[in-house]
């Protein structure tokens, strides 16, 4: 019984989702790669046409923390067009994708 309880604690455990807290991880877990790729990190795109994917290796020199949320929420545009992606994630995962995004510099 002891056993069975065990493997079922264990197996429980594995089922969990894992919360990532590295914005890389979320990056690729929201699947931003179908669109863009960060050539830096090596973090390549699954865009069916990669040369259409936007690099986003050196957007924490471009941009600043107010307009990233700003952008990935929709609510202010870029060159007249909104992103192009609904947010899929939560509120916890976009500061961490944001937070990671500011660490991008050539
Ligand atoms: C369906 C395609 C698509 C997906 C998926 C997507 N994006 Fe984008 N994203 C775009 C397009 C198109 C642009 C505008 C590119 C341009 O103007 O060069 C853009 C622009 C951006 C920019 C602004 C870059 C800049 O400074 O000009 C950021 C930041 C960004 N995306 C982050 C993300 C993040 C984070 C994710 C994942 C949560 C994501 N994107 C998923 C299509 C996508």
């Amino acid at each position: 019984m002891k056993r069975m309880m065990i493997a079922a604690l264990v197996s429980l455990a594995v089922c969990l989702p894992v919360r990532s807290t590295d914005g890389a991880a979320v990056f690729k877990e929201l699947k931003c790669m179908k669109c863009h790729e960060v050539t830096t990190l090596e973090i390549k795109t699954t865009a069916k046409d990669p040369k259409k994917a936007t690099d986003l290796a050196d957007v924490g020199n471009q941009r600043e923390e107010a307009w990233l949320f700003s952008y990935l929420k929709k609510e202010i545009e870029k060159d007249g067009k909104k992103h192009k992606m609904k947010f899929k994630g939560d509120e916890e995962q976009m500061k961490v994708i944001v937070a990671w995004m500011l660490t991008l510099k050539k």
